[in-house]
């Protein structure tokens, strides 16, 4: 072979050789292409994903609640950020793994929906309820008045606590007489409200209630019928109720988001500690329960005295008939009694009240009761 012949030869294998290089490279991209069609094709035939809520998180898991109210372990993906109580999430159909958050922020002028106050109420002021004065005071005072102590000890006081009874007996005067003596802001939503007027904000609204309080601090927030906001939701099939799920959600993030010696306790309040979701009475959240109950025969006496301490009771008023017909009456419904029989001794032009306007009063606010329970028996 002569050296031409050579020549020609590695010039024709390095034409093959680019030629095959070109082809590969063009496999490479049609390759890619079909990579990429079909995953074109796959996004088309995947199912939308579903909205949730998040209720707790874990390291590589989280349960999350779904539209219908069941709730599900579920994974999350790795490209899903940092997610945490309260979040709306999206997630696949099929096996619920969390794909992705929703960022969504509203504006709302929150200080027209929180009532801020320094109450006035002394303990003073509350009868019949000293076991749940004391146990206020060692849960909510100690901690706000000496911290230190607690660190000291090593334990940690409750974020938050629960009063539950039936209504009229005196939850809220306990939780601002509280707020009184540790000097605390006393900041108040009511649940039904939220519930009702804030449709689209209740979210947002909690948030801000959370920032008063912190800025304010040492708060007190005061979360009226609780219930309304968080009782168990079996059904929710309305945009209504998954909006008070979304409300409840971020109640219980911002929960969980302050530490137990922050100056920020929650006082929640309800008549129907049976329908609540278990969730917010978790360690953490509002895990301290106080019952406030109808006031007991000592009790009433107290309540009563605290009302008619001003009033001129004349020589016709029997304490002990009187304490007969009180029994079983809620503090609200005592303070009635007196109130009445004052009107009672005012249409009869007299300065002092007598048994019977008290006889009156009592009979008066006793139908009252009766005709609400019938109502209830109808309609409840
Ligand atoms: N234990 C009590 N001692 C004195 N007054 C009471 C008591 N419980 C209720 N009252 C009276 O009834 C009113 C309503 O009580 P409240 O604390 O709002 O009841 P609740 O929040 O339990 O429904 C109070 O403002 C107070 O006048
Ligand atoms: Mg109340």
């Amino acid at each position: 072979m002569t050296s031409e012949d050579t020549a020609q030869k590695s010039d024709e294998a390095s034409r093959y050789e680019d030629n095959m290089n070109n082809l590969e490279q063009e496999n490479k991209v049609l390759r890619e292409t079909i990579f990429q069609l079909k995953m074109e094709v796959d996004r088309y035939r995947s199912p939308a994903l579903m909205l949730a809520d998040v209720v707790e998180v874990f390291e590589k898991t989280a349960i999350i609640r779904v539209p219908n109210g069941n709730r599900f372990l579920v994974n999350k993906s790795s490209e899903v950020g940092e997610i945490k109580t309260g979040d709306l999430v999206t997630v696949e159909q099929k096996n619920l793994t969390i794909v992705d958050k929703i960022e969504s922020e509203k504006s709302l002028e929150a200080d027209k929906f929180m009532i801020i106050d320094k109450p006035k109420i002394k303990w003073s002021d509350i009868g019949g309820l000293k076991e749940q004065e004391r146990e206020l005071k060692e849960v909510v005072e100690l901690p706000l008045k000496s911290p230190e102590l607690f660190k000291k000890v090593g334990i940690t006081p409750p974020k938050g606590i629960l009063l539950h009874g039936p209504p009229g007996t005196g939850k809220t005067l306990l939780a601002k007489a509280v707020a009184n003596s540790t000097k605390s802001t006393f900041v108040e939503i009511v649940g039904s409200e939220l519930v009702q007027k804030f449709i689209g904000e209740g979210a947002k609204l909690v948030k801000e209630v959370f920032k008063m309080a912190k800025d304010n601090a040492p708060s007190i927030i005061f979360i009226d019928e609780l219930d309304a906001l968080a009782a168990q939701r079996v059904d929710m099939g309305t945009s209504g109720e998954r909006e008070v799920q979304r409300t409840f959600m971020q109640l219980l993030a911002e929960l969980d988001g302050f530490k137990p010696l922050d100056n920020v306790k929650v006082i929640g309040c309800t008549n129907r500690k049976d329908i609540l979701d278990p969730a917010i009475l978790r360690p953490g959240r509002l895990d301290r329960l106080i019952e406030v109950p109808i006031p007991s025969k000592e009790g009433l006496k107290e309540v009563f005295k605290i009302h008619s301490k001003n009033m001129t009771l004349d020589k016709s008023y029997n304490e002990e008939r009187t304490y007969k017909q009180i029994e079983s009456m809620s503090g609200a419904e005592i303070k009635s009694v007196c109130t009445e029989a004052g009107y009672n001794a005012i249409r009869a032009k007299r300065t002092k009240v007598t048994q019977k306007d008290f006889d009156k009063a009592i009979e008066k606010v006793k139908g009252k009761e009766e005709e609400e329970n019938t109502y209830k028996g109808m309609f409840g």
